[in-house]
């Protein structure tokens, strides 16, 4: 059966090139980057390259980028470093209500206080929420740049403004935005930025955090001195290069990319569009291209996931980390989406590789879950 994959927000399939830069160094370098011997170097220099790779990608100096091993260990590092470098009395961190769980979680365990700005129906941040917020002392705002669920960008470049007013650090959280997005960190005026490879086409288990020049920095893993005294442990030398593959293919054709997906998008929608009762949420907000998240009234999303899965079609009822627990979306929630379409939604997230005829294969099928959902229970 043909696999049709339109749940890129979950993760991406890896860029030929990752795989074959992995595969060399697997094959081929497989010294540790701390020994000084020549196998050690070999490896020293494909960390190395790698640091400016991603760093290139974020407009970062290699310097300011820390390996991690993915998404949430970069954005537990950079909270930990906020709390623990902040005097007792301003420990307190600054979040929106649609944050993913990686940040509700580390600011919950890390902080004394958790402070949360909300989005309105769109999902769009209350910047003079945030303004109200950074009234108070703080050790760190952390934002997303763009939602997983949703698409809907944040107002990130105000909200450092905001933040560098009120001399509050801002995190970043860009795990959804590589690659579809422009990314630079003197444009965003962050001082920490956290990515993970395995969303933009590189390798699950890896990603970094940017670390401003000058920004606080507490190591939140304790040993040897591996990432400058910044982060202990051996690093991932193939993953690493596969990350710093993923970073190059990922910083060229950013417009086209950008436009295709805007593209497939539009399309989709258009679609899905005519079925009765059906919700498009931050349709209004300014939106990464590329996701699409839709509610229909009356239903249970993973029911559309499942009827669609048995086609071979792979998307999403919301974020993939929370779908396996059940119950609804905080994120459709703090959008306050009726309670009627509130556990009808699901996401569909494109990349680069997906086509028209993919979009229009799904478009099709979605609608006849729908129906065939809708005849099982009468009165919707
Ligand atoms: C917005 C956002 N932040 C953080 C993460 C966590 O990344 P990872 O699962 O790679 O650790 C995810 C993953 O879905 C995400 O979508």
């Amino acid at each position: 059966m043909r696999t049709i994959y339109l749940d890129n927000n979950a993760t991406t399939a890896p860029h030929p090139t990752v795989i074959e830069a992995m595969r060399h160094v697997l094959e081929h370098v497989p010294g540790n980057p701390s020994s000084i011997h020549g196998p050690g170097q070999a490896a020293r220099a494909v960390v190395d390259a790698a640091r400016v790779d991603v760093a290139a990608l974020l407009g970062a100096r290699p310097t300011e980028i820390v390996f991690t091993s993915g998404g949430t260990e970069a954005i537990n590092t950079a909270l930990h470093a906020c709390v623990q470098s902040a005097p007792t009395g301003s420990r307190r961190i600054i979040r929106s209500t649609v944050e993913h769980e990686a940040v509700i979680e580390a600011a919950l365990h890390g902080a004394d206080e958790v402070s949360v700005v909300g989005v309105d129906a769109e999902g769009r941040l209350d910047l003079a929420g945030l303004a109200r917020e950074l009234a108070r002392p703080a050790c760190c705002v952390s934002l997303m740049l763009s939602n997983n669920e949703t698409g809907v960008l944040l107002p990130i470049q105000e909200a450092a403004a905001l933040a560098r007013a009120a001399r509050v650090p801002l995190h970043v959280d860009a795990v959804q935005a590589v690659g579809k997005s422009v990314l630079n960190v003197e444009e965003i005026g962050c001082d920490y930025l956290s990515i993970a490879a395995h969303k933009f086409h590189g390798p699950k288990g890896v990603g970094a955090l940017f670390v401003r020049r000058g920004a606080a920095f507490v190591p939140l893993l304790r040993g040897a001195s591996h990432e400058s005294a910044r982060r202990a442990g051996t690093e991932n030398t193939a993953a690493l290069a596969g990350m710093a593959a993923a970073a190059r293919v990922m910083g060229c054709g950013i417009s086209e990319r950008r436009a295709h997906l805007r593209q497939l998008t539009v399309r989709l929608e258009a679609l899905l569009a005519d079925i009765p009762g059906v919700r498009f949420q931050g349709a209004g907000a300014e939106r990464m291209p590329g996701t699409t998240n839709v509610a229909f009234e009356g239903l249970e999303g993973a029911g559309v996931v499942l009827r669609l899965a048995r086609e071979g079609i792979a998307i999403s009822s919301g974020s993939a980390c929370s779908a396996s627990m059940g119950g609804g979306s905080h994120v459709l929630e703090a959008m306050g989406v009726p309670y009627s379409h509130l556990f009808g939604a699901i996401r569909v997230s494109l990349c680069k590789q997906n086509t028209a005829d993919e979009i229009d294969l799904a478009a099709a099928a979605i609608a006849r879950a729908v129906l065939a959902l809708r005849e099982l229970l009468p009165g919707v």
